[in-house]
């Protein structure tokens, strides 16, 4: 049975990563209406991986006994001006998410609750690999700088940009 206080704190985070996949969906819709095809592929494929993260925790709360609560999520503020200051954003958001993911631990680890302790490592582990992945981008984008030529290339990158971070061959 999961502490009532984690059933809360996990519940919260259920809403985290359901309005992280309305974040990425809401980038993907705007980088497709701009042309940016790649930037889209992108950013629908972290808008459903986000809907997967939020799913397996509401399932883990309920097989443990709680309640898993679908609420209501706030709409995406971002600032369009530019790609790259939506990939600013995509990167921030998800240092934001490993701050609530490190937040859930503690609260495990004070409440001896070791089940879950063991679960969160999955999302321990996966926020390693979103910053990182999200700070390779960064990096990327740093290098094109203003160059159109630079821009194609990079958007055409990120149609085979996958989760782990590795370009993949089609
Ligand atoms: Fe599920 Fe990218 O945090």
């Amino acid at each position: 049975m999961l502490p009532d206080i984690m059933a809360a704190a996990l519940n919260e985070q259920i809403k985290v990563e359901a309005e992280s996949s309305q974040i990425y969906l809401a980038m993907a819709s705007w980088a497709e209406v701009k042309g940016f095809e790649g930037i889209a592929a992108f950013m629908f494929k972290q808008s459903d991986e986000e809907r997967l993260h939020m799913l397996k925790l509401l399932k883990y709360v309920n097989q443990r006994g709680g309640y898993a609560v679908v609420s209501a999520l706030d709409e995406p503020r971002l600032d369009y001006s530019s790609f790259s200051v939506l990939f600013r954003q995509l990167y921030e958001h998800e240092v934001k998410v490993s701050a609530s993911i490190n937040n859930l631990v503690d609260i495990a680890l004070t409440h001896k609750d070791y089940a879950t302790h063991n679960f969160l490592q999955w999302y321990v582990s996966e926020q390693i690999e979103e910053e990182a992945q999200a700070k390779v981008i960064l990096d990327k984008i740093d290098l094109i700088g203003d160059s159109k030529g630079g821009l194609y290339m990079f958007d055409n990158d990120m149609k085979n940009f996958t989760s782990q971070g590795h370009n993949i061959v089609q």
